[in-house]
């Protein structure tokens, strides 16, 4: 359906055309002599509208013909009478392959909320909002790939089952496995191999450590940037904050690219071309999506990101920031002060309200706030990190210079209490050819969020996963 629509002129060029389409039925109206049946096949946003008379093979089944069916429909395309689109199918034969009972298939036409269609999530992708939100998904990581592609960065899988916790911040979820149920006195306490004395023994357990879901590629991306210069990663994330927000998944995508040889400021300018180069390329290649996105999720999207496109981003160094909050003499929830991490209140208003919706990269965090491996800066007290903030969406990037100095590095993990020994693979890089490098990680989902103005991250991936719920 998209081959015949999507040539600018809605399908006239197809007309006398013979085609046969398998599809979902979305709708069926039966007039005195013809019936109408809207067809779907995923392919794009229109339905195939399809015209039947008592004349056309299959006719005898009519009354299976419900929303949600599945079926072949075969014939000629013919300009429309009806004024909603240029071309419909006159159907000489239809063959019923999935039937569908009205009674209890839950998505009909009227609109359900975006509440309801979560819990029939493994249905909600037959509806124009999840199927324009999957197409566009889809899209941003094609082009997502092909922007660092044709740039010569080298795509990496990292792990996904991992011993470190890149972030610190002990938001993993443990993957513990026993080796062997009957392995002498072993159990599980709290989720983690024991004797039956209590005593942890990891000797028992699949890994022989604790390891846990990865919370970001970053730490094993660092590597291959150690060698193969530019690299990036895309891939599943977890982590296990207990926070019920419309912007945070427990199983998130990440996009974490690591530059070779590089500072703060390229980190921030490759993060500005790839998020400027992605937006226009959905701008170009979704155009019927974009628009149902403009007319039915939020109004002037296309608007606002052609902005993004056109128009510098902010830049403003943390302490700016916080002068800049201070001064505007609005009540904020948290307090804001030198040292304490903006929240999502405080990013919305950098961005929506002082920057008019511009978004605005902030540079040169505190050091206690943020992560162990940024760089440190020359007055001690701030790191190399910066932060991409986006309208409504808030902190859409997160990156940083790295730290390649191998006496500053084991400092600062003395200074946080890390055991240095786990880490000895990455002081490696630091003692073996080290060089000046920076990346940073992109939240997939919160990009979708952006680009499509679907306001709650659960409606941006096609199975969420939150606290209290893995259903599907
Ligand atoms: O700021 P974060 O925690 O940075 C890192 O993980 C770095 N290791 C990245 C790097 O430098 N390679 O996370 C990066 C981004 C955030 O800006 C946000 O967009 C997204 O990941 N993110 C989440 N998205 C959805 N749900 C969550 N729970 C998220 N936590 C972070
Ligand atoms: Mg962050």
């Amino acid at each position: 359906v998209a081959d015949v629509k999507g040539g600018g002129d809605e399908g006239a060029a197809w007309v006398g055309r013979q085609l046969a389409v398998r599809g979902w039925v979305r709708t069926c109206r039966a007039q005195r002599t013809v019936t109408f049946v809207e067809v779907n096949d995923g392919s794009c946003l229109s339905n195939m509208q399809c015209v039947l008379t008592p004349d056309t093979e299959g006719y005898d089944q009519i009354d299976s013909i419900t929303t949600g069916a599945s079926v072949l429909v075969e014939g000629v395309i013919a300009s429309s009478q009806g004024g909603k689109q240029k071309v419909e199918l006159k159907v000489s034969k239809i063959t019923m392959i999935g039937e569908s009972d009205p009674t209890s298939f839950p998505i009909q036409k009227k609109r359900a909320s975006r509440e309801f269609l979560r819990t029939v999530a493994h249905l909600r992708p037959r509806t124009n909002t999840f199927g324009a939100m999957a197409r566009v998904r889809n899209a941003l990581a094609y082009a997502t790939h092909k922007f660092f592609q044709d740039n010569g960065f080298v795509w990496v899988s990292s792990p996904i089952i991992t011993a470190s916790d890149c972030e610190g911040a002990g938001e993993q979820f443990y993957v513990t496995t026993l080796l062997s149920n009957s392995a002498e006195g072993g159990c599980l306490v709290n989720n983690i191999p024991s004797t039956k004395d209590g005593r942890v023994d990891w000797s028992q357990d699949f890994f022989c450590k604790p390891a846990f879901l990865t919370v970001s590629g970053q730490l094993n991306g660092e590597t291959y940037a150690s060698a193969l210069s530019d690299i990036y990663t895309f891939g599943p994330t977890f982590r296990a904050e207990n926070s019920n927000t419309s912007r945070h998944l427990a199983e998130f995508w990440m996009i974490e690219p690591e530059l070779a040889f590089a500072d703060l400021n390229d980190d921030m300018a490759c993060a500005s071309s790839y998020l400027q180069y992605v937006v226009k390329y959905i701008l170009e290649n979704c155009k019927e999506d974009m628009d149902f996105f403009n007319t039915w999720i939020e109004k002037g999207i296309i608007d606002r990101l052609n902005d993004v496109v056109e128009k510098n981003f902010v830049h403003l160094s943390y302490s700016d920031a916080v002068e800049l909050l201070v001064g505007s003499k609005k009540k904020f929830e948290f307090p804001v002060k030198w040292g304490l991490d903006l929240q999502s209140e405080h990013e919305r208003y950098i961005t929506e309200v002082a920057f008019g919706g511009r978004p605005v990269i902030i540079r040169d965090y505190p050091k206690e706030i943020k992560a162990f491996y940024m760089r440190q800066n020359d007055d001690g007290k701030t790191v190399a990190a910066m932060d991409l903030l986006v309208p409504r969406v808030g902190e859409l990037i997160g990156g940083s210079q790295r730290e390649e100095r191998l006496d500053y590095l084991e400092a600062r993990l003395d200074e946080l209490n890390l055991n240095k020994d786990s880490y000895w693979w990455y002081l490696d890089l630091r003692r073996f050819g080290s060089v000046p490098h920076a990346g940073f990680g992109l939240g997939f989902e919160r990009l979708v969020q952006f680009v499509t103005g679907i306001d709650n991250i659960r409606d941006v991936i096609p199975f969420p996963r939150v606290p209290g719920s893995a259903e599907f």
